[in-house]
């Protein structure tokens, strides 16, 4: 019997990994297109990645972030911050997303707290969203099942409607649904009057699956956030580092935040690193006082070396513009595939980050009932054809609402996503009706 506090029965083990594929104990091989968790950005099995490290942890193990600095850090931070969409970016190492969200959440607090605005106590964040696991995280969140055994530990966020072209509750959808969404978002500012932030996904994920906001949805947000003193978090986490087609999603928009936070493909699962980057700004307004936060594995250095070379590896092979490249021959494959499959709702994404949408009925846009288990049903048989796949669930209502999302390493190649393409199409085949 396993020791391990597991989070599956009977999952297979797995022993190696390559390129944009999982080798199991049983010498199964899985085409990984979800990157694990929308992670692998330059793909497995990157020798280059694990020798930065090991000559970093070689030569330094372990030293306290609020004792020394180290040149792996430093080195890191400068070369991300000319990257990321922030003046004067200051980039604050953790150890994975969530701990990336709780840092901006209080980073925003204390900003705001140095500005004399210390009456600000909540945070908007849109229905649908997902910023991570932990208790603050969790917080502004818009996942109901991820929330209801914990909603009494919860409870310091204000929602907004999500923002889903596909089930769009703005009236004169598609015409000015961001601005629609601004103007929500700017009247429960004004009627809270105590609001420190707004966060939300530049591109939706883990909850909705691929959402790509409106073209005028973050410049409008931008604007509200702007005129009410409220400061702006987009989260990245997902989205980052190529994953768009762009280094950072917000970047297809134009935008700056405040705070950005990302992660995952950031050390592309070579090590677990998260980031919450800010502003010059706002490093300035909390410099005084003194930002009261901290974690013992923050600004570890074998992030700093992991991200570093994963940061070469993108821009020596383009892996941004491959992202635009494959993400177009992944889209178009699907919608020739699967555009015409009667359970397909909706085929959407931007880069190599695309979801499909499945539905009891097209015409009205019926989820199944949960009960029914669709997502998992399809993740699977997608397993047993040897395809990994990231399920979304309750992105209709928060509680019904089946997606899968598809996130591959950027370096898939064509062939591959002939692959994806067909093995998908395959492990749909039992849900026709
Ligand atoms: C957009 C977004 N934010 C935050 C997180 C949390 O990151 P982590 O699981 O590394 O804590 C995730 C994870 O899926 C995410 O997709």
């Amino acid at each position: 019997m396993s020791a391990v506090f597991s989070r599956g029965d009977d999952l297979p083990m797995a022993v190696r990994a390559e390129g944009c594929w999982v080798f199991d104990a049983e010498g199964r091989s899985y085409l990984d297109a979800a990157g694990g968790a929308v992670v692998s950005a330059v793909g497995h099995g990157r020798t280059s990645i694990v020798d930065a490290i090991a000559a970093h942890l070689g030569q330094l193990d372990y030293v306290h972030s609020a004792t020394f600095r180290t040149e792996a850090v430093e080195a890191y931070a400068a070369e991300l911050a000319e990257l990321v969409p922030l003046r004067g970016a200051r980039v604050y190492p953790v150890a994975g997303g969530s701990e990336a969200t709780e840092t901006a959440l209080k980073l925003a607090r204390a900003t705001q707290v140095a500005r004399g605005e210390a009456h600000r106590v909540s945070f908007v964040t849109r229905r649908g969203s997902y910023h991570g696991n932990t208790l603050g995280a969790l917080d502004v969140s818009g996942r109901r099942r991820l929330r209801v055994p914990y909603e009494p530990l919860l409870g310091r966020a204000v929602f907004v409607p999500e923002v889903n072209e596909y089930r769009c509750p703005v009236p004169t959808h598609p015409v000015d649904c961001g601005s629609r969404h601004a103007e929500r978002l700017e009247e429960e500012i004004v009627k809270r009057g105590d609001v420190v932030a707004f966060i939300g996904e530049s591109v939706g994920g883990a909850t909705m699956g691929a959402t790509v906001p409106p073209p005028d949805y973050w410049k409008t947000v931008a604007e509200v956030c702007d005129r009410n003193g409220v400061l702006l978090i987009v989260d990245e986490v997902m989205a980052g580092f190529g994953r768009t087609g762009q280094w950072f999603g917000v970047q297809h928009w134009g935008i700056e935040p405040d705070i950005l936070v990302t992660g995952k493909g950031a050390a592309s699962g070579y090590w677990p690193l998260g980031l919450c980057i800010a502003s010059g700004e706002i490093f300035t307004s909390v410099s005084q006082a003194g930002f009261i936060h901290g974690f013992t594995f923050s600004h570890h250095g074998a992030g700093a070396a992991a991200g570093q070379e994963v940061l070469k590896i993108i821009k020596e092979e383009g892996l941004v513009e491959a992202a635009n490249r494959q993400g177009k021959k992944l889209g178009d494959g699907l919608a020739a595939t699967l555009g015409d499959h009667p359970q397909v709702g909706d085929i959407r994404g931007i880069g190599l980050l695309w979801a499909i949408e499945f539905v009891a009925d097209r015409a009205s846009k019926t989820p199944f009932d949960h009960s029914q288990s669709v997502t998992d049903q399809v993740v699977k048989l997608a397993l047993d054809h040897g395809l990994l796949l990231y399920p979304v669930r309750g992105g209709a209502d928060g509680i019904n609402g089946d997606a899968v999302l598809l996130g591959p390493p950027l370096t898939i190649n064509d062939e591959e996503i002939s692959q994806v393409v067909d093995r998908l199409a395959s492990s749909l085949t039992p849900l026709r009706t």
